[in-house]
């Protein structure tokens, strides 16, 4: 297989060091990987070279990931490693919420032709700008992944009263989730409760519009609702009704679209929240690991369309294989393993809805005739000897 990596986006140089044994560029052709930002990837044309793409960053609304699985193409993100710099932005946003800094901001620009009386006018035009703090008031966090868990935090500890919802909790993020951050059962107690609300979930069939005429009428009035996620999670039509009502106080988005530009009440930021060096070091470093990881390994960590699965390296022969998760597959595969006089010292096999990797080693060494054995199997969609 050729070593190398197809860079479709500019990339923290800290993964050249991790790709130094692959020809790393943005040049390539046929790469076995490819390292992504926010590139487009839905026309772009696979060959079988492929195996696997890595998103230096957490959504992926910009890779055909369930095509993709399909065709044994393993495709990662980094959660977390841009968690600190969304969440401080989102924590600027809760002050843009509650003041009405930006504006006050924009009005002090409109007197700097006044000379002295620059003073007197601030005193006098001031009045205008007064806002809230945000101690006391509710903070909803609909997504406790890395970001809405560490926001959550970062919050409470500002004083506001914090609750949030995720039916995909993991273990992990609800160990580092403060005590103190009330975890509720659905996304519609949050709108009810919340004087803020802000969302950290991927963009799907279930979380399309999420915001919407509906919802935003079982929220309080004045709501500030913030959106670091992405802009197709709020119905924009709704939310400028809802901004022209007074229903919600404040929209704050980092998805900005022509229709919310110039809208009172709505800010828009330039998709800023992971732009940061800090942010971009950390995704190249994970996305990066996990890549090589894969295809020196075949182990799988923080893949969006395969299982997460491990195996220490032990014996002569190892064998990748992704297949669709159907029964008698592994029956199959140590059947073939044994045919060809080789013992099995390890394995393992993990499954994440349709999709299941596996993997195994064996005393001995694996010959292309056993690649092919197993390749044949039906169900199975790529077999790697490493
Ligand atoms: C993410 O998906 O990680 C953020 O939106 C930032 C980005 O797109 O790079």
């Amino acid at each position: 297989m050729a070593k190398s990596i197809l860079k479709l986006n500019a990339i923290s140089p800290l993964a050249d060091g991790i790709f130094k044994d692959y020809e790393y560029s943005d040049s390539c052709a046929d790469p076995c990987g490819i390292m992504v930002r926010s590139a487009a990837m839905a026309d772009y044309n696979v060959n079988g070279s492929l195996i696997a793409v890595a998103r230096a960053g957490a959504g992926t609304n910009n890779i055909p990931v369930a095509g993709y699985a399909e065709k044994a193409i393993v495709v990662f993100n980094t959660p977390g490693a841009n968690a600190n710099a969304v969440k401080e932005l989102v924590i600027c946003e809760l002050f843009l919420g509650g003041r009405k800094i930006t504006d006050a901001i924009d009005w002090v620009k409109t007197i700097k032709g006044e000379g002295d009386a620059v003073g007197k006018l601030v005193e006098k035009g001031k009045g205008k700008f007064v806002g809230h703090e945000i101690a006391g008031k509710t903070l909803g966090v609909i997504g406790l992944g890395a970001i809405g868990v560490a926001v959550a935090n970062s919050a409470y500890a500002l004083g506001m009263n914090v609750i949030g919802t995720d039916p995909y909790l993991s273990t992990g993020n609800a160990l580092h989730l403060s005590p103190y951050v009330k975890v509720v059962a659905s996304r519609e107690e949050v709108y009810k409760e919340a004087d803020f609300i802000t969302v950290h979930v991927p963009l799907n069939a279930d979380t399309k519009a999420m915001i919407n005429d509906g919802t935003i009428s079982l929220m309080k009035d004045g709501v500030v609702i913030i959106n670091n996620s992405r802009g197709e999670l709020a119905d924009s039509n709704a939310i400028i009704t809802a901004l022209k009502s007074g229903k919600v106080g404040r929209y704050i988005t980092d998805f900005p679209s022509a229709d919310l530009i110039g809208v009172e009440n709505c800010i828009c930021v330039p998709h800023l929240g992971a732009s940061t060096p800090e942010a971009e070091d950390n995704c190249a470093v994970m996305a990066a690991n996990q890549l090589v990881d894969y295809i020196e390994n075949g182990n799988i960590k923080n893949s969006v369309n395969y299982p997460a699965i491990s195996l220490p390296r032990g014996s002569a022969g190892r064998l990748s294989i992704l297949h669709k998760n159907v029964a008698n597959l592994i029956a199959n595969f140590t059947t073939a393993i044994s045919a060809k006089g080789l013992n099995i010292s390890n394995m393992a096999s993990t499954s994440k809805g349709d999709y299941a990797a596996s993997i195994l080693e064996v005393d001995g060494t694996v010959t292309d005739s056993l690649v092919n054995d197993i390749s044949a199997i039906g169900g199975v969609l790529r077999v790697r000897s490493l």
